[in-house]
């Protein structure tokens, strides 16, 4: 176990700067509450709620917020740290707890649930669907929701952005793998497109929606650059706005959400 845990706590020592580097960002704030709009009508108090890839615990404090039980859930022990302090600052310590999983090695994640919420690219580091996708099935409860935030195969932006500088960047989702440098450590990251998530959980959890999320906002890596020019943010925001109902432009978002039922 011990040896499994060993790649996402690669993440730990991003723990402390990703609130200001993504989190509390104005791009990235936006698209959370955008994300938010779609997954907020699936809440109510008392539900229980599991955040999976926690990572700060932005989600898991907005569940409980609305009221849920929330069990917050990432490799990462320094992020499930920042997650328990925001959640005994705010007085929601009885409503949050954390708990330790490996994406890459999944058994059992608790349970019954009414919402799972993974938020903002977690499980690009699942390198399979399946096993979670089992999981799921022994997780949720008859009716419950998912809501998976992944990075999708094809992003307009970075293709455009890092094609005109000719960079591989503007490539690298295309094949669905490539790895990340998380502090020195090379993570292996999947892309992954609306289709393999529906496909995935099929037939236990039927899709409900899926939305883009970041078309015309850019991938994280250009929001520094972007919060320097206002005025471009808000009209990309307003745009993004009006393109959240499409899903077929899902597929060449930043992210996508995709809803899904347990049936
Ligand atoms: C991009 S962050 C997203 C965090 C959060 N969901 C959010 O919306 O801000 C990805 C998170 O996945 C976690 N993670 C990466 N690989 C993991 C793994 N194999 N098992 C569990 N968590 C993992 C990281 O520690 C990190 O907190």
């Amino acid at each position: 176990m011990a040896e499994a845990l060993l790649q996402p706590a690669a993440f730990d020592r991003f723990a402390d700067d990703y609130d200001a580097g993504f989190a509390h960002s104005i791009p990235g704030r936006w698209l959370r509450h955008a994300v938010w709009r779609q997954v907020g009508a699936h809440l109510w108090p008392g539900m229980r709620a599991l955040d999976l890839g926690c990572g700060t615990g932005e989600d898991a404090l907005w569940l409980a917020h609305a009221g849920a039980q929330v069990t917050a859930a990432d490799g990462s022990p320094a992020m499930l740290r920042v997650t328990a302090d925001k959640a005994a600052r705010l007085g929601m310590a009885d409503r949050v707890v954390t708990r330790l999983i490996d994406l890459n090695a999944i058994d059992d994640l608790g349970g019954p649930y009414d919402m799972v919420l993974s938020n903002f690219g977690a499980l690009n580091c699942a390198m399979d669907l399946a096993p979670l996708a089992a999981a799921l099935r022994r997780a949720v409860a008859p009716g419950g929701m998912v809501a998976l935030v992944v990075m999708g195969r094809f992003c307009a932006w970075e293709t455009l952005w890092y094609g005109a500088r000719l960079r591989r960047t503007a490539v690298r989702r295309w094949s669905g793998r490539s790895t990340a440098d998380i502090g020195g450590a090379a993570i292996p990251i999947r892309y992954w497109t609306p289709g393999d998530i529906v496909r995935a959980l099929a037939p236990a959890f039927q899709p409900v929606s899926v939305h883009p999320v970041g078309v015309f906002l850019p991938p994280s890596d250009l929001f520094a650059g972007l919060e320097r020019h206002p005025r471009h943010l808000t009209r990309l925001m307003r745009w993004e706005t009006r393109v959240a109902g499409h899903p077929w432009l899902a597929r060449l978002a930043d992210h996508h959400l995709t809803l899904l039922r347990h049936v």
